[in-house]
């Protein structure tokens, strides 16, 4: 099994290393041209962003082909999934037309920590997570996959519309330059790692941190900076998060660009 996977806080890499399988960072694989993929079992992990996929995870899925007996995609997301899994479905169905692909066999969602610090409270959402049941409702995903069961999670209607609302809003929102609006305030003491965990190679130290504009809006330099030196204008807390299954030099080997190009 191969499972590819995208991850900002931990949780999806947390999953990933449940799943077990041979595991590959989207960040280190995405780039230019079709990718050809070949295992028994392969599967796609990432975060939901705005009721969708990552832009990294959507150009992942649209130039990779999987030669394998049985394909699934978990999403994980902190609060309302949207119509997220049934449309990377349907992305992959797309690229499925071309002969390769055709669509995912199982692709469910998975109700996890919510990091998004905009809408978001870091104390509050860990008092939310215990009731999320997230270890039993992974093993009954777990369990569907080792059946090879057949599933796409649809959604109402009404999901339907709001999701299309907001990836066509997104368009406006979303150019790479997010970043280019957080605060790094004095507790910055320079020591990279927040560019070492950007999946999209976006962030400079020198004599400052500087971001350039292919920012995912993952938050994981927020999130994981160890002196919490960046802030959001519009952050709901000053606290932060990692899923405490994974290290932080676990996130930095998925994600950090510099180690891929040193290889
Ligand atoms: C930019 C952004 C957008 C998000 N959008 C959603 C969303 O639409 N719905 C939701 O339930 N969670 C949303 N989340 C929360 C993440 O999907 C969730 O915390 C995920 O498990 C993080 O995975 P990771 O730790 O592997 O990065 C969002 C997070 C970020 C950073
Ligand atoms: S991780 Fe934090 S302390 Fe380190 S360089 Fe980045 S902003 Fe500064
Ligand atoms: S700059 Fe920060 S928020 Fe943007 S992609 Fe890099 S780590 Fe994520």
């Amino acid at each position: 099994m191969t499972i590819f996977y995208f991850t900002s806080t931990g949780n999806c890499l947390a999953v990933a290393k449940k799943m077990g399988g041979e595991l590959v960072s989207i960040p280190q694989v995405v780039g230019g041209g079709t990718q050809e993929y070949q295992d028994d079992v392969i599967g796609v992990i990432f975060p939901i962003y705005g009721f969708g996929t990552p832009k990294m995870v959507r150009r992942f899925i649209t130039n990779a082909r999987f030669a394998a007996d049985y394909t699934f995609a978990i999403g994980t997301y902190g609060n309302l999934p949207g119509a997220a899994m049934e449309n990377v479905a349907k992305l992959a169905q797309r690229r499925g037309k071309s002969g390769d692909i055709g669509g995912f066999d199982y692709a469910k969602s998975l109700l996890m920590f919510d990091n998004y610090l905009p809408m978001f409270e870091v104390g509050k959402e860990t008092e939310r997570t215990k009731e999320k049941n997230i270890e039993e409702n992974l093993d009954k995903i777990l369990a569907d996959i080792a059946a090879r069961r057949h599933f796409v999670e649809k959604a109402a209607i009404g999901w339907k519309i709001a999701t299309s609302l907001m990836r066509a809003g997104e368009r406006f929102v979303i150019n790479g330059r997010q970043a280019q609006g957080y605060i790094v305030d004095e507790k910055c003491i320079k020591c990279g790692v927040c560019a070492k965990v950007c999946p999209s190679g976006n962030i400079v130290v020198d004599d400052e941190v500087r971001f350039a504009d292919r920012c995912e809006g993952c938050l994981g330099c927020v999130h994981l900076c160890p002196q919490n030196a960046i802030h959001l204008k519009n952050e709901k807390s000053s606290s932060r998060f990692r899923n405490a299954a994974v290290s932080l030099d676990g996130i930095i080997a998925a994600n950090n660009q510099k180690e891929a190009e040193n290889e």
